[in-house]
Order: structure tokens, then sequence, then C-alpha cells
């Protein structure tokens, strides 16, 4: 099996408590946004962008986020606000803004499924480059008032928050499903 087939059958997500420092720096983030950015796109729309949390800027989003919650669950405690408060501890969280919008020709749907494609690149890119990822999107991605603290538009959605750090080992795979409940031959 060649290499890029042995990283796709045993990439995993590995989640944020699990990724510590060092992540990426200045010149392996370029790499993976440039990499992640190398997806089908019909019409070359870039219907996507990136915003970096980096650093500082990953406790100040996450004091938007423990806000945000504060005011939805009014009645929860200091331990869950403050668990919340702590979402963006990965030393680098991206997200992935997809920026589909109305076009005669390509519809919305192809434009968000591009942005998945971002979302996929990233993890693979991760993984490659040595890292440890993961794609969540968790309730504050559909928050709009977190959203427009991150800076996006009301017509910009949250395709995923990209975690990425470097992990001491890959969790176990999970079960994948069966091919046989999952295809079928269009009969000739
Ligand atoms: C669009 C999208 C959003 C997701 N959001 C969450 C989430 O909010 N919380 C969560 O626990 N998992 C979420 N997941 C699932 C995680 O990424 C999960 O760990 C992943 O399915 C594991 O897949 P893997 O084993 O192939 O890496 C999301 C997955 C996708 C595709």
């Amino acid at each position: 099996m060649n290499e890029t087939l042995a990283l796709l059958s045993s990439r995993r997500s590995v989640p944020p408590v699990a990724l510590a420092a060092p992540g990426p720096d200045a010149s392996q983030i370029e790499t993976l946004l440039s990499l992640a950015s190398r997806v089908p796109d019909h019409g070359k729309l870039a219907p996507w962008r990136f915003i970096i949390f980096e650093g500082a800027a990953r406790a100040r989003a996450g004091d938007i986020i423990a806000e945000a919650f504060a005011k939805l669950e009014p009645d929860a405690g200091a331990t869950r606000i403050d668990a919340e408060r702590k979402r963006f501890m990965a030393p680098l969280v991206v997200a992935v803004v997809s920026r589909a919008a109305p076009h005669a020709k390509i519809p919305l749907w192809e434009q968000e499924l591009s942005a998945g494609a971002v979302c996929m690149n990233m993890l693979i890119a991760a993984s490659a480059m040595g890292f440890g990822a993961t794609w969540l999107t968790q309730w504050y991605a559909y928050d709009r008032s977190v959203l427009a603290q991150f800076g996006l538009s009301d017509q910009e959605k949250i395709a995923g928050f990209i975690h990425v750090g470097h992990s001491a080992s890959v969790p176990e795979d999970r079960p994948r499903p069966a091919l046989e409940q999952i295809v079928s031959r269009f009969p000739g």
C-alpha cells in the first residue's frame, strides 16, 4: 500500500483534549491552508474562507462562547460555563467559513459541498504533516451572536472548526459502515 492509501486507511480524528503544543508554526499553517484550499470548486468561486484562532485569540473566542452560553442557559453553573470557555484550547483552530451565495449557474448545495471538501482536505493534510486534528461544529457554530463576533456576515455559515495540534497517539479506529449497506449497483 502506498503512503497516501496508508494515510487514508489509518487517519482518525483526535479529540481537542488530546491535542497539545506544539501546533503548526506559521509556515506549516500556510502549507495546511494552501493544501486545504486545493479542492474541487464548481465555477471557481472559492465559496469559503478561513479564520485562524491561535494563541490569545483562542481564549478570547472562548470568552465569547462562554458569554453566549451563559445567556442561553441562565441557570448554568460556573463549572459548565468554564467548560464552554475552554472550547478552543487546541494549539490551532481554523474556522472554515462557507460563503456560498445564490449564483446564476452554480447551486448553493455545490458551493457548500466544496466547503466540506476543504474541511476534509485540511484533516488529511494535518495528518500527513504529523498533526492530530478533528472537525467539529458544536452549538456555537449555529449561534448568530457568536458568529457575528467571530466576524461572519449574516449570510456566511460555519462548515467546521478544525482543531489541530500534536497528539501523542491516534485513537483506536471506530466501526465503519459496511459497504453492503451503502452500495448498490445500477442494473444494466
Ligand atoms: C460537519 C461535521 C460536524 C461535526 N461536529 C461535531 C460536533 O459538534 N461534536 C462532535 O462530537 N463531533 C462532531 N463531528 C464528528 C467528529 O468529527 C468525529 O469525531 C468524526 O466523525 C470522527 O471521524 P473519523 O474517525 O473518521 O476521524 C462532526 C463531523 C462533521 C463532518
